[in-house]
């Protein structure tokens, strides 16, 4: 065996040495096969050189190595920790060096062949990722090394298997020159993290081929050529199809797109071996400027995914991408983008199965190199061209049999130059049926598609107006936006409004909110660790939390909105005119799949539902559908019709009956509640009292509604501020947290001016200000009552110079016990005035704890939105006008400083907010504020609670 000490290898610009050429993967074929997934043996150093390389010998013992699961990462397994950073290197940057300390993890497994191995024939030993560097011997004979962590290298072995045990080494180290172009914004994750197989290759057998199926929609026939290295035949039985490869055969048939996933079985046979495939018939092209499918534009409602897992980090199983793409599917996402890097490969299968577009992007991001304006930046330097042109044709061989892959993307903020272009070349070069995608280079020198991340709403309706300039190239290119949205915590907001400019402007093929899932870390004591959280000296916080994913999967707020956003069907219509505008905005589908219901609901009760007949329209087209007479015998009340598609039968995603789409039309208004002010304010007993309600006589503050206590009514612009209120560090100087913070907004004084109980009201005035300023908000409370209930109006005048928008203005005060909260308005979830696409007026229950929203980074959250009124603690409230609903066991004071859920602890009082109105939410972590119609400028207002004790608690 080869005793090389040297490390030489792991800061080589080279890909590897001793690995096969790539090609095609597949999941399964007649050949025998093992997988070596499982534990392992494994041993960690501080530097790569610090033990030498006999542990790769057969007849070393082992036994007293600590063991670790493969696939997976040595961090999340009690090996060192785990780091995070956006786009700073962790190392100097000195390219191609890497630090001394480099965690280096040896790796051993020991396996028999079983019984049923063939005797013959040759073997290929897979990797399918590691990060990000391996060294690999096979009974002591060393096979070489790669670099490339999402790509997959095979070492041909055949000749090196024994019948007896075999002893399989591999040597990993952390840092590599191959780290240099992965600096992704996530958890650098070192380990053998995807599977390790053994496969046997008989004579004759498969290597690599390329199904070309595409489709002509003008004739509605598929042609299918399979070309393959070794020569066989190709059947697709319920084509009838039987043709040798390389040999196109035209038929009728059913088109694939990611609305109808047809795939057709089939099997490709060589002398050595049947490869069951899976054939989708579709063609991608650039044509009149847009991309188009099957001879139709599309509009792309995607996501950026990376993968993750809270404990296994990127070591994903089959049924954790299974769910990520049934949570898709049932969430109206239509494409993913698959940030930044080649997914497990079982991911696309299952795209092409459930029907998704896929951007596939080459694991390639250099961004660190941004800190020092680009100079040495590898992808414009000669040298790392060969590593950059094995990155494309890693991914490219890998993945061209799928389907679902319309766009290859080069990778992702990687500057500009001569490698990019040389991947691009190389890219159309062998896959002309594709098109070629990369951020970075606005002038889309290399690139079929217009692509930016993050631009305002403005900047996109330039672009889909074409008033946006720029090079030639550019101008006759489709738009999209490769990121957008930015879902850090609670948000993202305006993405409606980027809706409307995808639909209203051709040019704009949708875009790709960024991103999928949160990266927190299952911790012990933290809930969700992010950045900072393992005592890195570098790192960026919770920046790594951005996700329409909570890290366990369940459903962010962002993604309820996101799915009534992007919905296939626009239900729209005023309620009162007799009929519902139903339009099919699918691109490729009619609306035969769906089945349609109607319910007429009354003070957000339904009184009737029934199923609504709606026509099978084609994509694009609208229909007026009536809708039934008003129920006879419905109460009198505010009235809505709410009209639903659903999933008329099961699915692979989901069952029948999934709501798909809704719309909700008014049909009548609210009645505003009235409280004649018939009551006296009162003194006696140390207080005032008026109606149901006891005030401090020399403060003026309410102690208590009947039998209920209340404690701390006052006026309240605070809230904690979100993660897109803080902004990024390098976003403007508009930032309204910070702003916000250096104001005092969360540290205002209430100074009392005035008590004055007078013949029907007792009238407080005050003015609320932070300490050190000169501005102010005016305050007044004016409190009536008809005896049973009280009436609270409050009036904000505000003084000095606010330029800055309030965070929220309402009152807030404190219960001393609730649980259960009941309320009419809108719901289920939260919503603020730029995230309110999802919430439906509705009679509503939850408890105050369900009503949080566990966001990692705890922040504002909760509020439900277009309440009218509310039952909690024994209170009732109705709002006039309606009015945002938050209650909590923490104050925001609590929320604004607690890092992690853990630091929440609820205390004896429940603080509830009534807001009038809430700033926006805007997706200024990473792009946009709120737009300026979502902003909460310090004006004038007044607005009103009528108070009752409910009886119930
Ligand atoms: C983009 C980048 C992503 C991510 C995002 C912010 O610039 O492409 O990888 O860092 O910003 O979360």
């Amino acid at each position: 065996m080869s005793l090389r000490t040297s490390t030489a290898y792991v800061e080589d610009v080279s890909p590897g040495s001793g690995v096969l050429p790539p090609r095609a993967w597949y999941a399964s074929s007649d050949a025998t096969s093992l997988s070596l997934n499982g534990s392992w043996r494994f041993r960690l150093s501080d530097t790569a050189d610090a033990e030498d390389d006999s542990f790769a010998a057969r007849g070393y013992d082992a036994g007293d190595w600590a063991q670790v699961t493969v696939p997976g990462h040595w961090v999340l397994q009690g090996h060192g920790s785990p780091a995070y950073t956006n786009h700073l290197y962790p190392f100097p940057v000195d390219p191609p060096r890497v630090p001394t300390e480099n965690p280096t993890g040896d790796h051993l497994r020991l396996f028999g062949l079983p019984a049923d191995w063939p005797a013959d024939g040759a073997a290929v030993l897979r990797f399918d990722g590691v990060e990000s560097c391996a060294r690999v011997w096979l009974n002591g004979t060393e096979l070489g090394e790669f670099k490339g962590s999402r790509l997959p290298h095979e070492f041909a072995v055949g000749h090196l298997l024994e019948a007896g045990d075999n002893v399989l080494a591999v040597r990993v180290h952390q840092w590599s020159s191959g780290s240099y172009l992965e600096d992704q914004d996530q958890w650098w994750l070192p380990g053998i993290f995807r599977d390790v197989t053994l496969l046997h290759r008989p004579a004759g057998s498969v290597r690599d081929f390329f199904v070309h199926a595409s489709y002509d929609h003008v004739s509605g026939t598929g042609t299918l050529r399979v070309d393959s290295d070794v020569a066989g035949r190709v059947t697709v039985a319920d084509l009838g199809i039987d043709t040798a490869t390389g040999e196109p055969v035209t038929v009728p048939a059913e088109p694939w797109t990611a609305e109808t996933p047809r795939l057709y079985d089939a099997v490709l046979a060589t002398p050595g071996e049947r490869v069951p495939l899976r054939i989708g018939f579709r063609t991608v092209e650039l044509s009149d400027g847009l991309i188009k499918v099957n001879g139709r534009p599309l509009l792309f409602k995607g996501v950026n995914r990376h993968e993750w897992h809270p404990e296994r980090g990127r070591a994903l199983d089959l049924a954790t991408m299974r769910e990520d793409v049934t949570l898709m599917k049932r969430h109206n996402v239509n494409a993913v983008r698959t940030s930044h890097y080649p997914p497990h490969p079982a991911f696309l299968d299952l795209c092409d199965e459930y029907g998704l577009w896929v951007i596939d992007e080459c694991d390639l991001e250099t961004h660190g190199f941004t800190e020092q304006g680009w100079r040495d930046n590898p992808v414009d330097d000669d040298r790392w061209t060969p590593a950059l042109l094995d990155r494309a044709a890693r991914t490219v061989e890998r993945d061209k049999n799928h389907p679902s892959v319309v766009i290859w993307s080069l990778g992702n903020e990687a500057g500009t130059g001569r490698g990019l272009t040389a991947m691009a070349e190389w890219i159309h070069g062998r896959d002309g049926s594709r098109l070629v995608h990369y951020e970075g280079d606005h002038d889309c020198r290399d690139t079929d598609v217009y692509s930016r991340m993050y631009a305002d709403h403005a900047e996109v309706e330039r672009i889909g107006r074409g008033l946006d300039g720029g090079p030639r190239r550019r101008r006759a290119l489709p738009f999209i936006l490769c990121e957008y949205a930015h879902a850090m915590g609670n948000g993202p907001g305006g993405l409606l409004d980027y809706q409307r400019l995808f639909e209203a402007h051709d040019r704009l093929q949708g875009g790709f909110v960024w991103e999928w899932i949160d990266h927190g870390i299952a911790h012990p004591e933290l809930g969700y660790a992010y950045g900072g959280d393992f005592g890195e000296e570098l790192h960026d916080g919770n920046f790594v939390c951005d996700g329409l994913l909570f890290p366990d999967r369940r459903p962010s707020p962002g993604l309820l909105e996101y799915r009534k956003v992007i919905e296939p069907v626009a239900i729209t219509g005023d309620g009162t005119a007799g009929t519902v505008r139903i339009t099919n905005r699918y691109d490729f589908a009619d609306l035969s799949a769906l089945s349609f219901s109607w319910s007429y609901e009354v003070e957000g009760e339904a009184v009737d539902l029934g199923t609504l007949p709606v026509p099978a329209l084609a994509p694009g087209e609208s229909a007026e559908v009536e809708l039934p007479a008003v129920p006879a015998g419905a109460p009198a009340g505010e009235a809505h019709w709410t009209v639903r598609a659903v999933l008329a039968s099961d699915t692979a995603w989901a069952p029948q009956d999934h709501v798909v789409a809704w719309g909700q039309l008014a049909v009548s208004e609210r009645r505003v509640p009235h409280v004649a002010a018939t009551a006296r304010p009162a003194h006696g007993n140390g207080g005032i009292s008026l109606g149901p309600g006891v005030f401090d006589a020399r403060t003026g503050a309410l102690r208590a509604i009947g039998e209920v206590p209340v404690t701390g009514l006052r006026l309240d612009v605070w809230r904690a501020p979100t993660d897109n209120d803080d902004g990024a560090a390098w976003q403007s100087d508009l930032r309204p947290g910070p702003l916000w913070r250096e104001l005092g907004l969360h540290r205002m004084r209430h100074r009392l001016d005035a008590v004055e109980a007078g013949e029907d009201a007792l009238t407080v005035r005050t003015r609320v200000a932070p300490a050190a300023r000169d501005l102010g908000l005016s305050t007044v409370y004016r409190w009536t009552s008809d005896g049973d209930r009280l009436r609270l109006t409050v009036s904000v005048t505000p003084d000095g110079d606010w330029t800055v928008p309030l965070p929220r203005l309402g009152i807030r005060f404190g219960l001393a016990a609730a649980d259960a909260v009941r309320w009419y308005g809108g719901g289920p979830g939260e919503a603020y005035p730029d995230t309110r696409s999802a919430s439906r007026i509705a009679r509503r229950q939850s408890t105050v704890d369900d009503l949080q929203t566990p966001y990692v980074r705890p922040q504002e959250n909760g509020a439900r939105i277009d309440v009218r009124w509310a039952e909690l603690g024994g209170l009732r409230v109705e709002g006039d006008p309606a009015f945002f609903l938050t209650a909590r066991r923490w104050t925001t004071e609590h929320l604004d400083a607690a890092a992690h859920l853990t630091d929440l602890v609820p205390g004896d009082t429940v603080w509830v907010n009534l807001d009038h109105a809430h700033h926006g939410i805007g997706s200024q972590s990473c792009g946009p504020g709120p737009l300026p119609r979502y902003r909460l400028r310090a004006e004038p207002a007044e607005f009103s609670f009528v108070l009752s004790a409910s009886g119930t608690g």
